[in-house]
């Protein structure tokens, strides 16, 4: 029987490439998110390509939602085997000392408490399919800070205690979790929405810099380490791009 993957936030970027790679390693892809039109493109995509997938639309900070994304979960045709919990994101590069409340409450808001609500509402059907896979995608900014990203470090290391903790509460019962720390992701949308729509501030994060990670990098490790044998947990794999050797120290060409 087909095994069933939920991806949130596959709307775009890391999403949608991990669902249409997940779609192409055999599951049967849920993709969840809250812009359903665009999830209607996707799941045509994948099954035009072969695939199998449904649009669910879910936003990740409402209970009602993610309770009709777990009975979507119920119906879906086969065992619920894995969760990619990817939707989340920044909001603003401004100094703690000036950060905006309501752009904290929102990357605290999708990041961690959208984990922590999908994660409660699937983890039945996770183990009741004998061998489930939970992934965090969280961040290496769950890992360190850096000037003017306090909000998103704060929540990405949230997120990131988020899955540790889970790991040890879970051993023993068939359930791995694994955590996903990409780097600087090239991808259409993310500095878009951290900068309120200022393209020109969004490219500048990129520029010069050769070969930043684009979403199908990001979609390779989770799908790598969500196809390992059942008792291989990789607890947590971080990938950054080689131009990236830490959060302040980007190669850039030119500069
Ligand atoms: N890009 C990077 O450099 C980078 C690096 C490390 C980690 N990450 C993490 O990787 C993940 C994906 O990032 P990305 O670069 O692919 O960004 P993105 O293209 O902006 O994707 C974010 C996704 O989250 C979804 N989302 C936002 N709010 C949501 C909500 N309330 N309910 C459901 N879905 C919601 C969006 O879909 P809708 O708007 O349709 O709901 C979208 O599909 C994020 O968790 C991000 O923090 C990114």
């Amino acid at each position: 029987m087909t095994s069933v993957a939920i991806v949130t936030g596959a709307s775009s970027g890391i999403g949608a490439a991990t669902a249409r790679r997940l779609a192409a390693e055999g599951f049967h892809v849920l993709a969840a998110a809250r812009r359903a039109e665009r999830l209607t493109d996707l799941v045509a995509e994948i099954t035009a390509a072969g695939g199998q997938a449904t649009a669910v639309t879910c936003d990740v900070t409402s209970d009602e939602s993610v309770a009709r994304l777990a009975e979507a979960a119920a119906q879906a045709p086969g065992p619920v085997t894995l969760l990619v919990n990817n939707a989340g994101g920044a909001r603003g590069l401004d100094p703690v000392e000036s950060g905006s409340v309501a752009d904290w409450q929102w990357m605290y808001d999708v990041n961690v408490l959208g984990t922590l609500r999908v994660t409660q509402a699937l983890l039945p059907a996770l183990e009741a399919s004998g061998s489930g896979t939970i992934v965090v995608v969280s961040s290496t900014a769950g890992l360190t800070v850096y000037e003017g990203g306090g909000g998103y470090t704060a929540a990405k290391h949230a997120q990131t205690a988020i899955a540790g903790t889970l790991r040890l509460e879970l051993c023993g019962r068939p359930l791995r979790v694994i955590e996903i720390d990409p780097g600087m992701v090239k991808t259409d949308e993310f500095g878009l929405v951290r900068f309120e729509g200022d393209a020109e501030r969004a490219a500048a994060v990129y520029a010069g810099v050769p070969g930043p990670l684009v979403a199908e990098d990001v979609a390779d490790c989770i799908a790598w380490c969500a196809t390992r044998p059942e008792h291989v947990n990789v607890d947590r794999l971080v990938v950054r791009p080689r131009a990236q050797a830490a959060q302040h120290k980007v190669h850039r060409v030119g500069q």
